[in-house]
């Protein structure tokens, strides 16, 4: 099996590797030539995956909420799909949760919001709670894929950010941090952000789970980049995610008090955008 599938939109990161299967010219091209046999397929588009999945097909690689382009999440259907064809086919599945695992969603894992186990999982960015760790995790088949020595990096493993991912798992975990905070200022941030939306016509949604969250905007009336800079100015740090979505994305030790300052920002920055 040499081909791996990847999705059109997706964001896996600027190693030549991640590149190949990251659907988004504009992050390719500047490092062309890159890794062949790979294939993109429609995100959440149950006939191009059955088109383009076959006996060739080693993994099938997704975000199961896409971070970088809108946090347009996974549908049932499409994940039933991916269930049922990497059985067929002995085809891994890769779940990159870099960006919506290790409690971002409101659970360890974001594949646990799905019907589905997959056979890889990259994390990162909650595992190190803002130091640099990243890890890839594996069971039943992929387990033999990689052995110890395959794979190495100066820093891979090093004691001290290990140390510090242990805390992170230990608040996670064993002081149910997810439980007690993401779940909880992730539900006070959706009520917040929806009265928001009660008042300003031009935001489509609010979308996402836990403390994964995404504003939606009207396109034609505002731009997430215009967003981005305004709150900016008024000491809000911000970050888009493609033309029309903006990230809310708190700490998991955020506090109501923290939320309000926020949201009451973002008004301030919608009364002075509103046309
Ligand atoms: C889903 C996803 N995958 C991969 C990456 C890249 O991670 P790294 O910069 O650690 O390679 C990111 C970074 O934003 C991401 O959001």
């Amino acid at each position: 099996k040499t081909e791996i599938i990847y999705m059109k939109n997706s964001f896996h990161g600027r190693s030549t590797g991640a590149l190949a299967v990251t659907g988004q010219p504009k992050y390719q091209k500047p490092f062309e030539p890159l890794m062949k046999n790979v294939t993109e397929c429609n995100f959440n588009d149950v006939k191009d995956l059955k088109a383009k999945v076959s006996e060739k097909t080693a993994a099938i690689i997704l975000e199961p909420i896409q971070g970088e382009s809108g946090l347009e999440s996974a549908t049932p259907e499409f994940m039933e799909a991916i269930k049922k064809l990497s059985e067929k086919y002995n085809t891994l599945v890769i779940f990159d949760e870099i960006q919506c695992g290790m409690g971002r969603t409101g659970k360890l894992f974001a594949y646990e919001n799905f019907d589905l186990v997959p056979d890889i999982v990259t994390i990162a960015k909650s595992l190190g709670g803002g130091v640099p760790i990243g890890a890839c995790l594996t069971k039943g088949k992929a387990n033999d894929v990689l052995v110890p020595g395959d794979h190495g990096s100066t820093y891979g493993g090093n004691p001290l950010v290990c140390a510090v991912a242990n805390a992170v798992l230990h608040e996670l975990i064993d002081n149910k941090l997810i439980e007690k905070n993401v779940v909880e200022k992730g539900q006070y941030s959706v009520e917040k952000l929806e009265k928001l939306k009660g008042k300003f016509d031009f935001i489509e949604e609010i979308r996402g789970k836990g403390l994964l969250l995404g504003i939606k905007f009207d396109e034609k009336k505002v731009l997430a980049k215009d967003v981005v800079l305004k709150a900016l100015e008024n000491g809000l740090l911000l970050v888009g995610a493609g033309n029309n979505v903006v990230r809310f994305f708190p700490p998991f030790n955020v506090t109501n008090d923290e939320i309000d300052k926020a949201v009451s920002i973002l008004e301030k920055v919608f009364e002075k955008i509103s046309f």
